[in-house]
């Protein structure tokens, strides 16, 4: 873990992909946030609560802003280009410079799902994440009733793992979590299966 290494972090750089604009995420995002993020269902399978008035949703791009500030792995907003709208949150919320591993979460508005959108933008973070973050493992778990997750994962040429028993405490509770991975040689060959 090196300074140098956590400035990606500070600096996080816009990452462009055909329909979406992924940036660090402003104070200014707070109404679109709250957009989002106080729609229960939405909420459902995360670890955070949905956010009941626009204080909660400044309160956690406070949080953000200031993990930036820190160098912090912390998520992109997302922003879908056409409409100029903030539309979710994707990025690296833990890495392990030592073993080379990092875990990717994500959250989409409500009204844009099953169009693609997230599998788009995980793509676009897992490029980044084996290009600019040099690692050798993106991994990613969800909560077992989270089908859609799952299969975002699965889209995005991640493997099934196995559970990991009772590994989130969440709302109260113990969760058991799917885990999902894919590996830098994996994800090469993908690449070059994509080109030919
Ligand atoms: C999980 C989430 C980010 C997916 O975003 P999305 O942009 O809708 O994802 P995509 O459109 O790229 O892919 C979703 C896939 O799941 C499928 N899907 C959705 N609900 C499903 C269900 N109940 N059963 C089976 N498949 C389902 C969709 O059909 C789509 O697959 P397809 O492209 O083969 O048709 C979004 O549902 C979300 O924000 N959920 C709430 C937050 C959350 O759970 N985050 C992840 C925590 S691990």
């Amino acid at each position: 873990m090196t300074e140098r290494a956590y400035d990606i972090f500070k600096n996080l750089p816009i990452l462009e992909t055909e329909r979406l604009r992924l940036r660090k995420l402003s104070m200014r995002d707070a109404a679109d946030v709250f957009d989002y993020a106080s729609v229960p269902e939405v909420a459902e399978h995360v670890t955070w609560e949905y956010h009941r008035n626009i204080s909660d949703s400044m309160h956690y791009l406070r949080f953000i802003t200031q993990q930036y500030q820190d160098g912090i792995p912390s998520p992109w907003g997302i922003i879908h280009k056409e409409l100029g709208k903030l539309i979710g949150t994707i990025g690296y919320h833990v890495w392990s410079l030592p073993n080379g591993f990092g875990e990717v979460g994500y959250a989409l508005s409500k009204d844009f799902w099953n169009k693609g959108y997230t599998t788009e933008a995980f793509e676009e973070v897992i490029m980044f994440g084996f290009e600019r973050l040099k690692l050798n493992r993106v991994e990613a778990t969800c909560k077992l009733a989270n089908t859609a997750s799952e299969k975002v994962m699965l889209k995005c040429g991640l493997s099934y793992e196995g559970i990991l028993r009772k590994r989130l405490f969440a709302k109260s509770e113990y969760h058991d979590l799917k885990l999902y991975s894919l590996l830098r040689n994996e994800w090469e060959q993908n690449q070059l299966k994509k080109i030919k």
